[in-house]
């Protein structure tokens, strides 16, 4: 698929992979809908972009109760319409299951699993109007992979990663295409010290996310839609945990006590709320 004067729906814009993402768009030659809630960044964002006046900076909350239906109603305005909608915005909580927080937990699926549905099942009418057409999800290896503490998190992707699935099958005889994308660990602010910390411990390889971005654009170039696992080892673990997860099972098994060890914040750090988080209650109502 040709970039070049596609109109791209962005979410997720300010995040480190969000603004990786939008700089290789623009200067593929798209415009852009950059969608965030911290208004100053997305127009920072904008101000580094190709062309930036051709792009629309969006400060919308989508965990609000109006926050899709705010950003169809701009989309309905658009002359052009949109061709690439990209759900990337996304949260995780590093916590296991028995420390876990429950506002965090149906934030975290509200946010990762319930908006990009919600969000393509309004877009798609308008997309399957579009000569050529796509629909992009970021999820996640834990998606793929059940990992300690991130339990919800990998429960939330491993949700879009059937959805997208399912969608591109649903889709097989139109024009729009669906790419679910799998990135590893990638150095945004989404990872918080402690997560970074047990990624440094464990060996766990961290891809700068302009990296994951490349990678998105060389698949949207080069039309390969199926499911797109970024690094390796790590999409050879994904076929392992498939065929033999038994192998997984003892290998986090050896790993437990220190994957434990990182997931909790000490008690002096800390209120009721135990996990490391990069969740902001203030943020969500
Ligand atoms: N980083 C990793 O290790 C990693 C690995 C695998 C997959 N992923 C996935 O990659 C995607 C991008 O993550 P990232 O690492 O770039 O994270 P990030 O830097 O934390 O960015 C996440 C973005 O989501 C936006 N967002 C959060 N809550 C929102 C809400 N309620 N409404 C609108 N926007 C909201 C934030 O916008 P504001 O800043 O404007 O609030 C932020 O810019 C996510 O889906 C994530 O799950 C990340």
């Amino acid at each position: 698929m040709d970039i070049n004067g596609k109109t791209v729906l962005l979410t997720g814009a300010n995040g480190g992979i969000g603004s990786a993402l939008a700089k290789q768009l623009a200067s593929a030659g798209a415009t852009l809908v950059l969608v965030g809630r911290d208004e100053s960044a997305l127009v920072r964002l904008r101000s580094t972009l190709s062309a930036q006046q051709r792009h629309h900076a969006l400060a919308y909350d989508l965990q609000a109760s109006d926050g899709v239906e705010r950003l169809l109603g701009f989309c309905s305005t658009l002359p052009s319409g949109i061709d690439i909608l990209i759900n990337n915005a996304g949260m995780s909580d590093f916590a296991f299951v028995a420390e876990s927080d429950p506002d965090v937990e149906r934030a975290v699926i509200g946010l990762n699993l319930y908006v990009p549905i919600a969000l393509t099942t309004a877009m798609l009418p308008g997309l399957l109007l579009r000569p050529e057409a796509l629909v992009i999800n970021i999820g996640s290896v834990f998606g793929s992979i059940g990992y300690p503490g991130f339990a919800v998190y990998g429960a939330s992707k491993a949700g879009l990663r059937v959805f997208s699935e399912a969608l591109r099958r649903e889709l097989a005889d139109t024009a729009v295409r669906v790419l679910y994308v799998a990135p590893r660990a990638t150095q945004t602010p989404m990872n918080s010290s402690r997560v970074v910390a047990m990624n440094q411990a464990l060996g766990n390889t961290m891809d700068p996310p302009e990296k994951v971005a490349t990678a998105i654009l060389n698949r949207i170039q080069t039309g390969r839609w199926r499911a797109l696992t970024i690094g390796w080892p790590e999409r050879l673990f994904v076929v392992i945990n498939n065929l033999l997860p038994g192998i997984t099972d003892s290998s986090l098994r050896g790993q437990l006590t220190r994957i434990r060890q990182y997931s909790r914040v000490p008690a002096s750090a800390a209120g009721k709320h135990q996990s490391d988080s990069n969740f902001d209650k203030r943020k969500i109502s």
